[in-house]
């Protein structure tokens, strides 16, 4: 018969219940901040080219590439409550995506492709940066999307 020790017991149980907390933090970040937790989708070149894809009036695609030392595209405007598809690629060396106050945070990676789904509630200018050191540009790559901005046209 299996006799448990008591200290081994309680070991198990505070790690039981500390596992429990750590999926529940992230099914709530899930919802709180409406963003899914990011995925890497297998490579196809067409995510390699910078582009915003208007799906319909609420539903967007960006495919975001990262290189020394920018973001393609680097302006993103869309109108507000839309919901967008953020591919994520790099020409080169690895490089960070960072969406302010969204709580996304990405590796973009060459020869990969990550994705996430954002939604964008608030009007506002949202920065992107880079926020994994890649060089002596690593800086000054930015990006912004741009929710209802007056003239806005995409
Ligand atoms: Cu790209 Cu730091």
């Amino acid at each position: 018969m299996a006799i448990i020790d008591k200290a081994e017991k309680k070991v198990l149980i505070i790690t039981g219940c500390l596992m429990s907390l750590f999926v529940f933090s992230i099914l709530y970040a899930k919802g709180k901040y409406k963003s899914d937790v990011p995925e890497c989708i297998p490579f196809d070149k067409a995510y390699t080219t910078p582009k915003v894809n208007k799906i319909d009036e609420k539903t967007y695609q960006v495919f975001a590439v990262a290189q020394m030392w920018s973001f393609e595209p680097s302006m993103i405007y869309i109108p507000v409550g839309s919901e967008v598809d953020f591919f994520l690629s790099s020409k080169d060396v690895v490089h960070g995506f960072n969406i302010a106050e969204k709580n996304v945070n990405m590796m973009a990676v060459y020869g990969n492709i990550n994705k996430t789904t954002v939604k964008f509630d608030k009007p506002g200018v949202y920065d992107i940066v880079c926020h994994e050191y890649c060089g002596t540009g690593h800086q000054n790559m930015k990006a912004q999307v741009i929710v209802n901005y007056p003239t806005a046209t995409q």
